[in-house]
């Protein structure tokens, strides 16, 4: 990240107040404009996506160029994961709620990375057991949104790395260590499985060209901050004879402290609804959470409130909302000041039981497939990777 902005987001660090329009800019990413969303919306049989239409999804690098290929019968696939190193939160699901609507809506298949691996070299306490165990305890909550079996695949990093490794040793030999350290912002005292890993993270992007022997388009759903990643993928994939993958990029959602991401790192459990919270805890994070209301309830009536820097406005804004007149009706009474942040609260924490019960229950489903979902190996004889060269 340039030196001189308030702010820091890459793949293992984001810290300050984020400016999206200006980390966009920093980023060279295209803006998910009107005219693409409305393309998008045709394209997919009339509407997009509750996390498009509220600009929760802000950023895109060629998306334009995935719906040009669909339009000439080249069909995409989705692309998402998740570093495992505690349970998920609600805003986790936000990429995966996404994939599952293209994956419905555009019949796209999908692939799951599980970066156990990742983590453990991340993160200076968590033991690799650990990882693993959450990793597939995180797999589980994911195919719950609600996945296709027949069209949904995953990568268990330790134990895909068989069908990883061919294409990770190709990426490895084009990536330097110099263009890491720039990326990434890598230390002298950073191990070297973060070296290495962006090049596991990029396998994905290409095994189903590389399987099927002839390219197809990659479109990838995640936060902003995972973009470093794909600007090192993108780089390599023409050399290697590879489509560049597509990305659409989402704000992190902010923390129920009102610190800028719900993340737990250096944080505390507070500041995160987990998809795991016993009932209880659930009412509790919410009822301390940071929102945008005033100091008295006569001023909250007189000025209104500020949802945009609301904790509890972003869970109905990325998930908890029903429909988009009830977004905008939360949004229009928290504004004039006719809801009051109590009331607020504890509407938003009703459904939020409602959707955790519901997503228990999916996520008991999932287990009859779950595993069976994990590629182990490469299927045999495939075919070599058209390359420009060696
Ligand atoms: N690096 C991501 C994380 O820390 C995990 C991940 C792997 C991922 N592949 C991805 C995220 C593709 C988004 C898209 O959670």
């Amino acid at each position: 990240m340039a030196p001189n902005e308030s702010f820091t987001v890459t793949p293992y660090e984001v810290k300050g107040r984020i400016d999206y329009a200006r980390l966009r800019e920093l980023f060279g990413t295209q803006e998910l404009d009107a005219p693409l969303i409305e393309r998008l919306g045709r394209l997919s049989g009339g509407s997009v996506h509750p996390l498009i239409a509220r600009g929760v999804y802000y950023s895109h690098r060629d998306l334009g160029w995935v719906l040009d290929q669909y339009e000439k019968g080249q069909p995409f696939f989705l692309y998402s994961g998740r570093g495992p190193s505690g349970p998920l939160h609600s805003s986790h699901l936000m990429q995966f709620d996404l994939c599952q609507w293209f994956q419905e809506r555009f019949g796209a298949e999908m692939y799951v990375q599980i970066t156990d691996d990742e983590k453990v070299w991340a993160r200076a306490k968590l033991t690799r057991p650990d990882a693993a165990r959450w990793g597939y305890e995180n797999l589980l909550d994911i195919l719950a949104v609600g996945f296709d079996p027949k069209k949904t695949h995953v990568f268990f990093d330790t134990r895909s790395i068989a069908a990883l490794y061919p294409i990770a040793v190709d990426v490895a030999r084009r990536v330097t260590y110099s263009t890491v350290k720039a990326v990434f912002g890598f230390r002298p005292e950073t191990n070297i499985g973060l070296v290495f890993y962006t090049a596991l993270q990029t396998v994905p992007c290409f095994y189903p060209s590389w399987v099927a022997g002839h390219a197809v388009p990659c479109l990838i759903p995640c936060g902003i901050d995972q973009d470093p990643h794909f600007r090192v993928t993108r780089d390599v994939a023409e050399p290697l004879g590879f489509p560049k993958p597509a990305i659409v990029h989402s704000q992190m959602a902010p923390g129920l402290r009102g610190e800028r991401a719900m993340s737990t790192t250096g944080g505390t459990d507070d500041n995160a609804l987990f998809l795991n919270d016993p009932p209880k805890e659930i009412d509790r994070k919410i009822r301390n959470a940071f929102t945008g209301g005033r100091a008295t309830v006569e001023e909250q009536r007189r000025l209104g409130a500020t949802p945009e820097i609301c904790s509890v406005w972003a869970l109905w804004r990325t998930k908890f909302a029903r429909s988009d007149a009830e977004f905008e009706s939360v949004t229009r009474d928290c504004r004039s000041g006719a809801m009051l942040c109590g009331e607020c609260k504890s509407k938003v924490a009703e459904r939020v039981h409602e959707f955790l019960a519901e997503h228990a229950e999916r996520r008991e489903r999932v287990r009859a497939w779950a595993e069976s979902a994990i590629i182990e190996r490469p299927p045999p004889a495939v075919p070599d990777a058209p390359r420009a060269g060696p």
